[in-house]
């Protein structure tokens, strides 16, 4: 399985410090906020990776990452995204990279406590379709949210609705998920939601109607980083509870302190 990161946008809502680079580079805490997405792959195993992003600042990732071999990636790419077309839009540039392997998607920032090596695995033997992480948060309406059959969180999802005014859980379906090569048909197929953007939570409905879609709930903290407060919020969570991190590579000799 391949593994794919969405580190493109605007990040509007983390202005001014994304006028000058792009939110993906931020720091959380000891390190770039790309590194968590990176290492969540390498800890469940996935080793060549595609970086999606765009705007002024995306050569900013080379300049960091370079081919990748510091930080333990086997295969590095990048895919420019132009325009804001949304996560699914962004999605469409890795068809040729996924070569029709099945990949593991993250949201560049997203990050997680635990290790979804699990999850992984349960996802390469299924035979197709996709699956999503789910985690219970106390403000669903921030997220794409799943309606549980019967309100039952450990029975069927039989809608996910995304940033509802009126949630129907409390569980989110969190930036990591898992598709087969089916889903650049399904991309191409979208429409632009409401906010003008082709939107995940469509792609992951899509396999809900086929009866495709499986679930796991994760353990273990889950932040997203891209507004002041869940930047703060993930910078503490990674300070005190660690994230599953690799030791960060060293400072090239000379490079000062
Ligand atoms: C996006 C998705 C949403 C998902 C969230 C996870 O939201 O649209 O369904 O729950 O990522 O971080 P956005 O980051 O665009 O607000």
């Amino acid at each position: 399985m391949k593994g794919v990161i969405l580190a493109g946008g605007l990040g509007t809502r983390l202005r001014p410090l994304t006028l000058v680079t792009n939110k993906h580079l931020l720091p959380v805490y000891d390190r770039p906020m790309v590194y968590y997405p990176i290492q969540c792959l390498l800890n469940a195993g996935i080793n060549e990776i595609l970086i999606v992003t765009g705007g002024e600042h995306a050569g900013d990732f080379l300049k960091l990452l370079k081919n990748g071999k510091q930080l333990g990636i086997r295969h590095l790419e990048y895919a420019y995204q132009e325009g804001e077309g949304g996560i699914a839009d962004a999605l469409k540039l890795a068809e040729d990279f996924a070569d029709g392997q099945k990949i593991c998607v993250v949201l560049g920032d997203n990050i997680i406590q635990g290790n979804i090596k699990k999850a992984a695995g349960e996802f390469f033997t299924q035979g197709s379709g996709a699956k999503v992480l789910l985690k219970e948060v106390p403000d669903p309406e921030r997220f794409g949210v799943v309606r549980f059959e019967n309100d039952d969180p450990s029975g069927r999802i039989v809608e996910i609705v995304e940033k509802p005014e009126n949630p129907p859980s409390p569980y989110a379906v969190i930036g990591i998920y898992f598709y087969d090569s089916d889903v650049f048909g399904i991309c191409q197929s979208l429409r632009p939601s409401g906010r003008g953007e082709l939107e995940i939570t469509d792609v992951n409905n899509a396999y809900l109607e086929r009866g495709d879609l499986t679930h796991d709930i994760i353990e273990g903290w889950w932040t997203d980083a891209g507004t002041f407060d869940s930047l703060r919020r993930a910078t503490n969570l990674v300070a005190e509870g660690g994230a599953n991190l690799c030791e960060l590579p060293k400072t090239p000799a000379g490079a000062g302190a």
